[in-house]
């Protein structure tokens, strides 16, 4: 772990968009879209790319191989199934990256045991040993998930972890697979696996959590209160059923709350607004309009006394600073809430001077107004305006 200067420790952003992202239901991309998406993300400053599944379709081998290739300053990591033809595929489509790992993963609760891999406990820990025993020829970083970890007992999954650390593992990454995890539970279960382990403090550690109970980014901050050095995300929470936990949330709480949480990022926080945009469009994916961070709502204010506040200091409502962001500037929607001091402003806005009584007769058309609809236009307040000064002259 870097230790930068005010002691914020350095987590690194393991970006996932191109891989669990876009298992998101309809999200699929085409290899040249993962390639532009890929080189946006490591513009924003990510550590890691996982650019999709080399063996799960040629295509997706494409363009894990043309982002190994064309994208630079960033690890690249191929992902597999703990099974030879997957691991081939995926180290020989990041053979030329800069920096690579291997990502590996192997179920581990009772459940995806009996249901989906009908295998005994004995035999997947043989399984896991030897699968990374065979990776370590060719890649020395290995990342190694035990899938649904948080529904396995602590017995099994120690019993795992240290198999496969003893075999080579070097990043052991613990997802919340089903979101079912809360932030106390999740956090307590990497301080145990750190300490109880044999060759626990040897490797670096990894959370990686889904969203099905809005839990992801509070668990992922509890895993970094608990000293992982690493978070999986994706841009906009896009990921299976209800997502992942999101890259811009993420890295804005740690953003905004870096002094009580003692930690920092990489993250080139200008780029955010751009690489949601991006990223929504290709997997024709729309943002929800109260989405934290980049949905349209996100930095809008309708309440007369919220507007009152910010046009005096935008601190009264606004913890964050969407310019940093790179959010077109915040905006004052005009709507029934909407106070005199915000009408004004705008009038203000369009170079327009209004004496007092005509500011008057213009609030009252506005309210009638915007208790028909629910937003007013400025087209529709410039014509106001043009009522209120014709009529206060006739
Ligand atoms: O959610 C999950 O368990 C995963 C792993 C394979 C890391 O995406
Ligand atoms: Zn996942």
């Amino acid at each position: 772990m870097t230790i930068h200067n005010n002691e914020a420790k350095r987590v690194h952003i393991f970006d996932t968009t191109l891989r669990d992202g876009e298992q998101a239901p309809g999200a699929s991309l085409h290899p040249e879209q993962k390639i532009v998406i890929a080189k946006q993300l490591a513009m924003l400053g990510v550590d890691v790319i996982e650019p999709g599944f080399p063996i799960s379709s040629p295509g997706d081998f494409m363009a894990v191989q043309r982002i190994s290739q064309e994208v630079h300053g960033v690890e690249i990591c191929g992902f597999a199934r703990s099974v030879k033809e997957d691991i081939d595929s995926a180290i020989r489509a990041t053979e030329a990256a800069e920096r690579r790992r291997l990502h590996m993963f192997l179920s581990s609760s009772n459940i995806h045991l009996d249901f989906q891999l009908r295998k005994s406990r004995e035999q997947v820990i043989q399984i896991a040993r030897s699968m990374v025993a065979y990776a370590k020829q060719f890649v020395e970083r290995i990342e190694f998930s035990p899938m649904d970890a948080t529904r396995t007992g602590d017995e099994f999954l120690f019993e795992m972890i240290e198999a496969v650390i003893e075999e080579g593992a070097t990043i052991i990454n613990i997802p919340d697979t089903v979101g079912y995890a809360l932030p106390e539970e999740y956090g307590a279960m990497f301080t145990r696996v750190m300490d109880h382990v044999r060759g626990g403090k040897t490797v670096e550690y990894s959370a990686h959590c889904h969203n099905d109970l809005g839990l992801a980014v509070a668990n992922s901050l509890a895993a970094i209160r608990a000293g992982v050095t690493q978070v999986e995300v994706t841009v906009n929470g896009v990921g299976e059923r209800a997502g992942n936990c999101s890259l811009e949330e993420l890295v804005m709480a740690i953003e905004t709350r870096k002094e009580a949480l003692g930690v920092e990022t990489g993250i080139h926080t200008e780029h955010i607004y751009a690489v949601s945009q991006k990223v929504s469009r290709a997997m024709s994916f729309p943002i929800a309009f109260n989405k934290p961070i980049v949905g349209r709502n996100a930095f809008q204010h309708e309440a007369g006394i919220h507007q009152d506040g910010l046009l005096k200091n935008r601190n009264t409502y606004e913890i964050m600073d969407p310019d940093k962001l790179g959010v077109p500037r915040s905006m004052i929607i005009l709507g029934k809430h909407s106070g005199r001091h915000a009408i004004k402003h705008r009038v203000s806005q369009f170079g327009v001077e209004l004496s007092s009584e005509q500011m008057e007769s213009l609030y009252v058309q506005f309210k009638e107004l915007a208790d028909r609809q629910k937003v007013v236009q400025d087209h529709q307040l410039l014509e106001l305006i043009g009522h209120t000064v014709n009529e206060v002259l006739e």
